[in-house]
């Protein structure tokens, strides 16, 4: 049997050029890898524990789902489907969480980074943390579980929870005998960390992030936005700088042999500026084409989910009759 590739993508947010050199272009270029069957879903219900409401939900959920298939997401290739499309995920899930002993989810980095906070703040613990929350990992390793996944592309913010399913797998095959396979995460560290419009980590939660798929105009304007040093147009540019970083991002190699030389021979940053909007238009222009087309073909996109889960459904119902018999629920 071919191994098999899953990941896991949250609605929740638009997404921007972190999000796609850091984890969707590598995850659409393995899933090319024949030695592999890939699974990519969209993970709504992990979504909930952020989301405010409904309007939220279905607006993420489908620029998420169009963003996917705009990048290059193969759906002949890859099955693709909406968790909560597949009603084995949750069953699984309640089987997990009677194997998963409480401690290990006090260990979870979300949960711990709530708490924390709490106690410097002098509050309840656990104030604000629902079960949703605190129970992430286990739906998630339920997620990863019940398609015998070996490999798990994700960025390194979620190293832990693979190896909390991992762990989880292990406390249930010792208990009731091998079922699950142990999943490895990859992790693609040269594009793990990208540099935002400020110079810190590009991330949403520094407000440094240039969205993936908006008007030309916008992205203009964003690149525009990005910090440099006062150095006067003339002055040589430290290559290390966040524009160079970026310009890197979209440029074939030549074109950035080109640019850091205008660069050391004192390229203006005005000019820079122009340069990797140029680039970085070229380079999105036919994502970006694709994505507005599935915006305007919602039914299209629904009916490849749809039919992403039917696939999805035939594996998963035979892995959880597996674990029904080992847990011995089949009579
Ligand atoms: N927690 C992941 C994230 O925040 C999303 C996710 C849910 C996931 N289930 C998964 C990733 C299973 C990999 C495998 O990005």
């Amino acid at each position: 049997m071919k191994k098999r590739i899953l990941t896991g993508i949250k609605p929740t947010g638009l997404a921007h050029i972190g999000n796609y050199f850091g984890a969707i272009k590598p995850a659409i270029e393995l899933s090319k890898n024949n030695e592999y069957d890939s699974f990519y879903f969209i993970a709504d219900y992990h979504a909930l524990t952020t989301l405010e409401n409904k309007e939220q939900m279905q607006e993420y959920f489908f620029n998420i789902a169009c963003t996917w298939l705009a990048c290059g997401l193969d759906p002949n290739k890859v099955v693709f489907y909406k968790q909560s499309d597949v009603p084995e995920v949750f069953e699984l899930n309640w089987i997990l969480c009677n194997v998963t002993p409480k401690g290990l989810m006090n260990r979870a980095h979300a949960y711990k980074a709530i708490v924390e906070k709490n106690e410097e703040l002098g509050q309840d613990k656990d104030f604000s943390v629902n079960m949703g929350l605190y129970n992430y990992p286990i739906l998630m390793a339920a997620d990863i579980l019940l398609f015998g996944s070996n490999l798990v592309p994700v960025g390194l913010d979620q190293k832990q929870h693979i190896e909390i399913a991992r762990d989880i797998a292990n406390y249930f095959n010792n208990k009731y005998g091998k079922v699950f396979v142990e999943p490895d995460c990859y992790i693609q560290e040269s594009t793990a960390v990208l540099v935002g419009l400020d110079g810190r980590k590009m991330s949403k939660s520094y407000g440094n992030t240039i969205q993936l798929f908006s008007s030309e105009e916008v992205l203009r304007k964003t690149i525009n936005k990005i910090v440099t040093d006062s150095k006067l147009p003339g002055e040589p540019k430290p290559l290390n700088c966040t524009l160079n970083k970026l310009y890197k991002l979209f440029g074939s190699e030549e074109q950035c042999k080109e640019f850091e030389e205008k660069l050391l021979n004192g390229l203006s940053w005005g000019e820079a500026k122009k340069e990797l909007f140029n680039v970085a238009n070229e380079y999105i222009k036919p994502m970006r084409e694709k994505y507005f087309y599935y915006q305007d073909h919602k039914e299209e996109v629904i009916n490849i989910l749809t039919q992403g889960a039917q696939k999805a459904r035939i594996i998963a119902k035979e892995y959880l009759q597996k674990v029904r018999t080992a847990i011995g629920a089949n009579i």
